[in-house]
């Protein structure tokens, strides 16, 4: 029996990741900001918020195909940009890319991937999106937009919500380094996990690909705050397809965006990695809808751990979902077809 099959929601696929990764990892995933007060109001958060069931529909055809951006998706969610993702599974990019290519969904690949942005966009075609964090200055970042544009990228995610990378004590307390630093905690804690470190040294050790040379070098706690209106402005006039800028909970920041003409908003506090104090992005998305009307399109993340989870999001004003720990826990648990059983999971659930 493959492991997938022990994998019937998402919290048996974190059981499961937590059990095959080194703690390190593990917590690198799983970790948020401060004491963990905005990850787990994430998660809790939609237990407060209720479904009414109605009567005496016919049901009986049902699509769950949707459009957002003006594509047309085969579901209402997708899979959200996240940072050395082969650190969960070896090309855990390219299975992530393949699979939003074959299901007709969108997958995020990050500025800290350690893929080429070349090789996700073969494999994912237009189903990947590009995700810009602005490191090193503006010039870098609009230099890493035209780099994806180059390649074939047409969605930019713009993340505006690590204006300073936050403390991450799981983080700190393992060490956990990009690049690696392996001290003695470390080495013993790749030994005792030694399936993960046989098949991650064997597949090469993830980097971040786009930042390897000395004046350009990927520091994960580097501060990303080149990212300002005048920056957003000068991204729109270069880039030629659609923005969506990632991290949105005020009010103000989303009706400004809308005003400056922004083809899209993600309502997000980054999985409550960055700032503890935030609100539950659950919370806030009536509001922001209210605020911006019915027809400006909005995604959604921060919590998602089943289908109903996403029905609420849906139901609370979102146009399009995006997951992301559920989807890095069930590759590390395992790999492509732990992948293909989460998926199919959400699937079946909304369906
Ligand atoms: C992230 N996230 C993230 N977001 C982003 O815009 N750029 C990035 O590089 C990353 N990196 C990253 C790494 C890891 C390991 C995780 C778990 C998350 C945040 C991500 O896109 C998303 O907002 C949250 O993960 C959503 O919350 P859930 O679904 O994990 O609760």
């Amino acid at each position: 029996m493959g492991r997938e099959e022990k994998i019937f929601d998402s919290f048996d696929a974190c059981r499961i990741s937590q059990s095959k990764l080194p703690k390190l990892i593990f917590d690198f995933i799983e970790g948020a900001t401060g004491r963990e007060i905005a990850a787990n109001a994430n998660v809790n958060s939609f237990n407060e918020v209720k479904l009414l069931p109605r009567a005496l529909i016919d049901v009986s055809e049902r699509s769950l195909s949707t459009s957002f951006l003006g594509e047309k998706f085969c579901f209402p969610f997708g899979i959200a940009p996240m940072g050395m993702c082969n650190l969960a599974y070896p090309n855990a990019d390219i299975l992530m890319a393949n699979i939003a290519k074959e299901r007709n969904l969108p997958h995020c690949i990050a500025t800290a991937t350690s893929t080429n942005l070349e090789e996700v966009h073969s494999a994912g075609e237009d189903k990947s999106w590009f995700q810009l964090y602005v490191l090193n200055g503006p010039e870098r970042g609009l230099e890493l937009a035209k780099i994806a544009q180059s390649i074939g990228y047409k969605t930019l995610i713009l993340t505006v919500d690590v204006p300073q990378a936050a403390r991450r004590l799981r983080e700190l307390r393992n060490g956990f380094n990009v690049p690696f630093k392996i001290g003695m905690s470390q080495f013993i804690d790749f030994a005792i996990h030694p399936v993960w470190s046989i098949r991650t040294l064997s597949s090469g050790i993830p980097k971040p690909v786009l930042f390897q040379n000395e004046d350009n070098k990927f520091e994960r706690t580097a501060n990303r705050m080149g990212a300002d209106w005048d920056f957003l402005n000068q991204l729109r006039s270069i880039w030629d397809g659609k923005i969506i800028v990632k991290g949105i909970l005020s009010i103000e920041d989303a009706k400004k965006l809308k005003s400056v003409g922004i083809d899209g908003i993600w309502v997000s506090n980054h999985g409550g990695r960055q700032l503890d104090g935030a609100p539950a992005p659950i919370d806030i998305l009536p509001l922001i809808r209210d605020a911006l009307g019915k027809d400006f399109p909005i995604a959604f993340d921060s919590g998602l751990r089943d289908a109903s989870d996403i029905v609420k999001a849906l139901a609370s004003g979102a146009d399009f979902t995006f997951l992301g720990r559920p989807i890095l826990h069930s590759l590390a648990a395992a790999g492509k077809a732990g992948l293909e059983k989460i998926l199919s999971i959400f699937t079946e659930e909304l369906y």
